[in-house]
C-alpha cells in the first residue's frame, strides 16, 4: 500500500466525469488499498479516486461504525428526507461550507470483485455518499455551499452564539 497525493481545488482534473470501472483486477484492488490508507492518513471520512488523479468510478466512504466501505461505479437508487449541515472536503483544505443533502441514501454499487451489492446510510453517512459521488462527475461541495468559512471563522460564528 501506499499513500497517494490528494489533489486540490483548482486542479481541472477535479472538474472531470470519470469512467466507468470494467476491470476488477490487481490494479483496481491496489487503487482501494492506497485510497483507504490515503483516507486514513489525512483523517477523512471519504475520498473519490479524482481526488488523488484517477478518473475511474471509485470512492471509499466511511461508515457510521468506522468502517470503510469500497465503492466501485456506486449509483445513488433513493435519497429521502433533507440534512443542512457543515461540509468540508479533503480537496478543498481549509474551508467549509453549509450544504443541504438528503438525510437518507441507498447506494447501489459493485465491490473489488464486480459484486454488486446496495448499501443504506444516515446522516454523516447519507451526506458522505452524495459528496463523493458527485466527486466521480466533476463536482465539489463548493458548488452547493452558499459561503465559506474557515475554522477560525467557524469557531468566531460559534462562540458568538453561545
Ligand atoms: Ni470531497
Amino acid at each position: 500500500m501506499a499513500l497517494r497525493t490528494i489533489i486540490t481545488e483548482g486542479d481541472p482534473v477535479l472538474a472531470k466525469v470519470c469512467r466507468p470501472v470494467e476491470k476488477f483486477d490487481d490494479r483496481l484492488h491496489i487503487l482501494l488499498d492506497d485510497m483507504k490508507e490515503t483516507l486514513a492518513d489525512a483523517n477523512g471520512v471519504g475520498l473519490a479516486a479524482p481526488q488523488i488523479g484517477i478518473l475511474r468510478r471509485v470512492a471509499v466512504v466511511i461508515d457510521a461504525e468506522d468502517n470503510p466501505i469500497e465503492l466501485v461505479n456506486p449509483v445513488i437508487i433513493h435519497e429521502e428526507g433533507e440534512q443542512t449541515g457543515l461540509e468540508g472536503c479533503l480537496s478543498v483544505p481549509g474551508k467549509y461550507g453549509v450544504v443541504t443533502r438528503p438525510m437518507k441514501v441507498t447506494v447501489r454499487a459493485q465491490d473489488r470483485n464486480g459484486n454488486t451489492f446496495e448499501v443504506s446510510g444516515e446522516e454523516i453517512t447519507a451526506r458522505c455518499f452524495c459528496h463523493e459521488l458527485a466527486h466521480l462527475d466533476g463536482h465539489l461541495f463548493t458548488e452547493l455551499a452558499q459561503e465559506l468559512y474557515t475554522p477560525d471563522e467557524l469557531d468566531a460564528m460559534e462562540e458568538a452564539n453561545s
